[in-house]
């Protein structure tokens, strides 16, 4: 694909709505379709919805709930630049039982088995194959050998520094190596070798009975440091399944948190989570790879005064082999970034043996780091951020680009004081940063930064948008994920927007360079309850898929607050398209 003149997004911007609208709005010369919804068969002997009659073995055959990350792989490769047919991997980020079982009863859950079941099956990821018609629209092909569930259920291996820690032993699997499932798997990032990374991110709210944990065992204070419940559990499976319960399997929550690797062109390829790239509340792992071939991946842990992280590998990428780059990310380093108050930083070695990282304060080797990398973060001094949600390379200036989602309790109470990278108090908004390696060089272990946006109502005197005027800009609210377009301009999509700004969630573009840099334009707006995810755009740039994910939380089956899409009473999570009636590029 050569790289169009970089120039800023053209295309009349929407409207903002208020969270009571349940309607999509796309700008004028685009239209959008809806391409799969939550439970639509994805295998030709699969099941067709039915809300009344749903099952673990239905949902394991159909496309799962909530869906987040959307990942474009190409057919027949990923080499490939194909922009009519290829790959969608969608992470199912979470259940909302409430809008998916009639009568579920959220004050005080006593979910069936049936109904936890069918839970676990609706997590997880989704791979389905996609193609663009004559008439220029996107389908599911049902019946494509590449189509594939992973779920709550699913067996994957562990790999890397902490495979076979102690910790990571249960009495389903002495081996430490053998897990079932992936769970919360929000956003993600794709490998230039062409596999997909899917990452856990809000694992604790499954496992249940912290308390139950005599404190004298020392895995209790780092379960309390990931925040693992101390009674029952939101969604109670562990009424129904012993794994979730930590006094019946203390060891079980070390299993998730990780980033997860598999090969969306193996239907059969068994996914591994990759420790050597730390245990957080992975959003995304996004790769790029260092002029010295090394291949480096940004991941930020999303909850108030965590961290953003790095990982660089010792090997590097090999673009001749493909089988050759299968192991990279299970050999490197992980660092943690330290935010200098005169715009500089410097990413400090998670390394078992350096400065306090040894035996006297507990870290007895490197899977111990990894197991506990939030210990170990808080050892080295890291600076604690306001929620780290994406973090992208932007292919055209090489610079990273933070989203920082919101902190209500930054500078409030107990929480972390206001500084330089974080410098709002009760930032309820968030804001992004704009970070350059020494050199350009990814791999570098110093940086500077500087704020690239203070979100909000552009009437809010404590916003900031790149110096753009004000008068002019979109009002943006808790920036989530972010991708870039061909001419390098940055496209974020929101999750939250209705707390920080009481408008709906949406999809804002916003050129970071030349006089039109920070100018937020929005170009898409969503539906009350929904937060936007993916974005993607296929590499011609002429299709962007986005996922609508919780469309009508906040409501109940029986009071539902969204029917969108289909306006039959109950709303479903799903992917769309959005195209230009004339076939242009989007935003061009
Ligand atoms: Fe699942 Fe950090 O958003
Ligand atoms: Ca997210
Ligand atoms: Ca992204
Ligand atoms: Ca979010």
């Amino acid at each position: 694909q050569t790289r169009p003149a970089p120039l800023p997004p053209k295309f009349g911007k929407v409207a903002p709505t208020t969270p009571e609208v349940d309607e999509i709005a796309v700008p004028d010369g685009y239209y959008a379709a809806t391409l799969i919804r939550w439970g639509e068969p994805i295998f030709a002997d699969a099941p067709e919805f039915d809300v009344w009659t749903q099952t673990k073995e239905k949902q394991e055959k159909q496309f799962g709930y909530n869906c987040d990350y959307v990942g474009y792989f190409p057919l027949p490769s990923y080499t490939s630049n194909n922009s009519t047919r290829g790959l969608l991997v969608v992470n199912h980020e979470y259940t909302n039982p409430e809008l998916m079982f009639p009568g579920y009863d959220v004050e005080n859950p006593n979910p069936t088995r049936t109904q936890v079941d069918v839970e676990l099956a609706a997590h997880g990821v989704s791979v389905i194959e996609v193609a663009r018609g004559r008439d220029g629209r996107w389908n599911v092909v049902r019946n494509s050998p590449y189509n594939r569930r992973l779920t709550g259920y699913t067996p994957m291996t562990v790999s890397g520094p902490a495979a076979d820690h102690e910790w990571m032993k249960t009495n389903a699997d002495p081996t430490g190596r053998n897990v079932l499932g992936t769970l919360n798997n929000c956003a993600g990032g794709k490998t230039p070798w062409g596999t997909v990374l899917t990452a856990e991110e809000n694992f604790h709210q499954y496992f249940a009975n912290l308390r139950a944990m005599p404190n004298s065992d020392y895995r209790k204070a780092i379960h309390n440091r990931y925040g693992m419940p101390s009674g029952a559990s939101e969604r109670r499976w562990e009424n129904f399944h012993d794994r979730f319960d930590i006094a019946k399997e203390p060891n079980e929550g070390f299993r998730f948190g990780w980033i997860v690797e598999f090969d969306p062109y193996n239907p059969n390829s068994v996914p591994v989570k990759r420790t050597a790239l730390g245990r957080f509340r992975h959003e995304a792992a996004t790769i790029v790879i260092a002029p010295s071939g090394q291949v480096v991946a940004y991941s930020g842990d999303d909850a108030r005064g965590e961290y953003v992280y790095k990982f660089v590998s010792n090997g590097r990428y090999n673009p001749r082999n493909r089988a050759a780059n299968f192991n990279l990310l299970d050999d490197g380093t992980l660092y943690v970034a330290r935010f200098n108050a005169d715009g500089t930083g410097e990413w400090l070695p998670l390394k078992h043996g350096f400065g306090p990282l040894n035996e006297g304060n507990g870290f007895m080797s490197q899977g111990d780091v990894l197991i506990k990398t939030r210990n170990a973060a808080d050892a080295l001094g890291a600076t604690k951020m306001d929620r780290p949600e994406d973090i992208e390379t932007n292919p055209v200036n090489k610079k990273v680009y933070i989203i920082l989602t919101n902190n209500s309790q930054r500078g409030v109470g107990n929480g972390p004081p206001v500084d330089a990278a974080n410098p709002r108090a009760n930032n309820r908004a968030g804001h992004i940063i704009e970070l350059t390696e020494e050199g350009n060089n990814h791999a570098a272990t110093r940086f500077t930064w500087n704020i690239f946006i203070l979100a909000g109502l552009p009437t809010d005197e404590s916003t900031y948008f790149a110096g753009y005027d004000k008068s002019k800009v979109s009002p943006i609210g808790a920036p989530d994920n972010i991708v870039f377009d061909l001419a390098g301009n940055a496209w974020v999509a929101t999750d939250g927007a209705a707390s920080a700004i009481k408008l709906n969630d949406g999809l804002f573009a916003i050129p970071v360079a030349g006089s039109e840099r920070g100018h937020v334009q929005q170009f898409f707006s969503s539906v009350a309850g929904s937060e936007v995810c993916g974005p993607e755009f296929t590499p011609d740039n002429r299709t962007l898929f986005l996922a609508i994910q919780h469309p009508g939380e906040g409501g109940t089956f029986d009071k539902p607050i969204s029917t969108w899409p289909d306006r039959q009473g109950l709303a479903r999570p799903s992917v769309i398209t959005i195209q230009a009636f004339d076939n242009r590029r989007i935003g061009r």
